[in-house]
């Protein structure tokens, strides 16, 4: 298809405008002419259908009742022929031509969202509920789609019928014409004081219906939680109160649409029954022929009846508007730049990290780490132990970049890590996050994620491997081609934490950050991947963050974190030869081990 190509390079933000009108139009680039030509079919189609009438007129006063020849006659019929063929290619021509409009630019911006949402920074996302997102990117879109292909088209429709055969009219008889018409201005002012209510409407329950989509969504992925806790009454209650909002916002927007209707009507029936009358007295009185007074009965139909619509369709386009805002409100969103930096490295970096008085807060005010200040060298390794909450994590997302500090100085090889373009630092990291992730695909999918090249098995193995999870992965009826989660194999937390430590280290990293990741894993499969990841780090930068000993106890750098600062630091001897909190902790665990493994003597006898 043609659009594919514009579908990569259209920039949504181009189409934003304080106008919602002139932003949908903006939206339209690179399908306007074709919406134009979809408008002109409809014109061709419409003056088609008058047409039909202008003859008929003629046939009535100057064939029938004449002695026409059998020719004329055939040529009258034909005549007829021709018009409706006319008419139903350009008005088929027209919604065809409108409906690709529609397809295409939705196709665009669904695409658009997709990408932009992704790349929306993490402060973003920590704010923003998924339901609301899904929400805009599906319904919204879906509002603005038929805006193109029904409602524009549709109001343009009405124009194009009532200027056509208005005009057909007054070359008839303008007295007949002007007073056809006398009801279309109270038509016009209904039908946009109605708009004016609807839109607000339509907003609160677009609204409502985000939000029931995020309880949904909420509770779907929370759902081992609720029955956990036996919650199924509660979320029950707290859908169904949700769901009857939603249920009360769309009735009364249908009330609305409801009273519209009626009055609508009986203004267009009463306006077309008093035309119908006074062309019927008018030609009793001789005033018009009877062709001219067929003609008119026929066209006042379609200069009135489709104004009934007016008020349907704008209420519907300004669903299309509102939606329209509701998208622009993500695409207004700043993007997290990705590959801007004013310093541009060349090749891998070595890894040198300096914390010189780094402070940062998620919210303002509220600090989380405070004045952290360390140097690691190039291939070190550093542990962070803590009390949960001090700011372990908050930390080390820090150096990919998730989040930028507040305060003091990080460098990266004696350069200021926010120079850097996020993008290079984070194809250079490799993170095990404390809660993994892995995707409805294939295991050796979720392994060789990211790694933007060819990935040949033996890499994958070995890096499954080194994470202790190879003959796991073996065990499995599909192997490495064993799907993961709702249609495939449910692992373990422990299985998980190693398949995600085998795909950050088959990124090749030169920093590796270790979120927790052994947390769920036994200590001897522990032991193991300790083992294979001094071999594998050699001359890497690695964070370590664990709450047992053994883990950080081998790291070049240990540091003792408590409530956003650093408490105490060292390595292991040395830490263990002052009296402090890692000494305390270091006796604390192993004398829970020694009471275990008491406890596994005693009753073992
Ligand atoms: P961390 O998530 O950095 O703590 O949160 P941690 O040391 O890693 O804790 P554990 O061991 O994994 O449990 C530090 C503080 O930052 C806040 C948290 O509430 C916590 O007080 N925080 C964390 C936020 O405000 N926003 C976030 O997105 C994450
Ligand atoms: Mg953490």
């Amino acid at each position: 298809m043609t659009i594919s190509s514009d579908v990569a390079t259209f920039d949504l933000k181009q189409a934003l405008a304080p106008n919602r009108l002139q932003g949908l139009w903006k939206m339209m680039t690179g399908f306007r002419l074709i919406y134009v030509m979809a408008t002109l079919s409809l014109g061709i189609a419409a003056i088609s259908k008058t047409a039909t009438y202008l003859l008929l007129r003629y046939f009535i006063d100057k064939v029938l009742g004449t002695n026409a020849p059998l020719s004329k006659l055939i040529l009258v019929g034909l005549g007829f022929v021709g018009l409706a063929l006319l008419e139903s290619g350009f008005t088929f021509l027209s919604g065809w031509l409108a409906a690709k409009t529609a397809e295409g630019t939705a196709l665009r911006m669904r695409n658009y969202l997709y990408d932009h949402i992704q790349r929306l920074s993490f402060s973003y996302h920590d704010k923003i509920q998924t339901g609301e997102l899904i929400q805009r990117a599906t319904s919204d879109v879906e509002a603005v789609r038929r805006f193109f292909a029904d409602q524009a088209i549709g109001l343009g429709r009405i124009v194009v019928l009532f200027i056509v055969n208005f005009i057909a009219i007054a070359k008839l008889n303008w007295s007949l014409a002007w007073r056809s018409v006398l009801v279309v201005p109270v038509l016009v002012i209904i039908s946009y004081f109605f708009f004016g209510k609807v839109s607000k409407r339509y907003q609160a329950y677009q609204e409502q219906e985000a939000r029931l989509s995020t309880t949904l969504q909420e509770n779907l992925s929370g759902v081992r939680v609720v029955k956990a806790f036996a919650r199924q009454d509660f979320e029950r209650q707290k859908f169904e109160e949700d769901n009857w909002e939603k249920f009360l916002r769309g009735r009364h927007l249908l009330f609305m649409h409801s009273l519209y209707w009626p009055s609508s009507d009986i203004l267009a029936g009463a306006q077309m029954l008093g035309g119908f009358v006074l062309g019927a007295i008018m030609a009793i009185r001789g005033e018009i022929t009877v062709g001219t007074y067929m003609a008119y009965s026929g066209m006042v139909i379609w200069i009135i009846w489709p104004m009934r619509n007016l008020g349907r369709l704008i209420v519907q386009m300004s669903t299309g508007l509102v939606s329209y805002n509701r998208v622009a409100e993500i695409v207004k969103e700043e993007r997290e730049a990705l590959d801007v930096g004013d310093y541009q490295p060349q090749g891998p970096y070595r890894g040198e990290i300096v914390f010189d008085h780094v402070s940062f807060a998620y919210e303002e005010g509220q600090p989380v780490l405070d004045d952290i200040s360390f140097h690691c060298l190039p291939g070190q390794s550093v542990a962070l132990l803590g009390s949960t909450g001090s700011g372990k994590t908050s930390l080390v997302n820090l150096l990919p970049r998730f989040y930028d500090y507040t305060a003091g100085s990080i460098t990266l090889d004696g350069v200021e890590l926010k120079r850097y373009p996020r993008q290079y630092l984070r194809s250079q990291i490799g993170i095990v996050e404390q809660e993994p992730f892995l995707f409805s695909r294939t295991i050796r999918e979720n392994i060789a994620y990211g790694v933007g090249r060819r990935i040949s098995d033996e890499e994958v193995f070995a890096a499954a491997r080194a994470a202790a999870i190879h003959d796991v992965i073996l065990s499995f009826p599909d192997g490495y081609n064993t799907l993961v989660g709702e249609r495939g194999v449910t692992l373990s937390g422990g299985q998980k934490q190693r398949i995600a430590i085998a795909r950050a280290l088959l990124r090749d990293p030169r920093i590796l950050i270790l979120d927790d990741a052994t947390s769920s894993v036994d200590p001897e499969t522990e032991g193991d991947i300790r083992a294979a990841l001094r071999r594998l780090m050699a001359g890497r930068t690695t964070f370590i963050i664990a709450h047992r000993i053994q883990s950080v106890m081998n790291a070049d750098q240990i540091l003792v974190m408590d409530k956003g600062r650093i408490i105490q630091r060292g390595d292991h001897a040395s830490l263990m030869a002052e009296a402090g909190p890692y000494r305390r902790i270091y006796e604390m665990q192993a004398r829970i081990e020694e009471e275990l493994a008491d406890e596994l003597e005693s009753s073992v006898d």
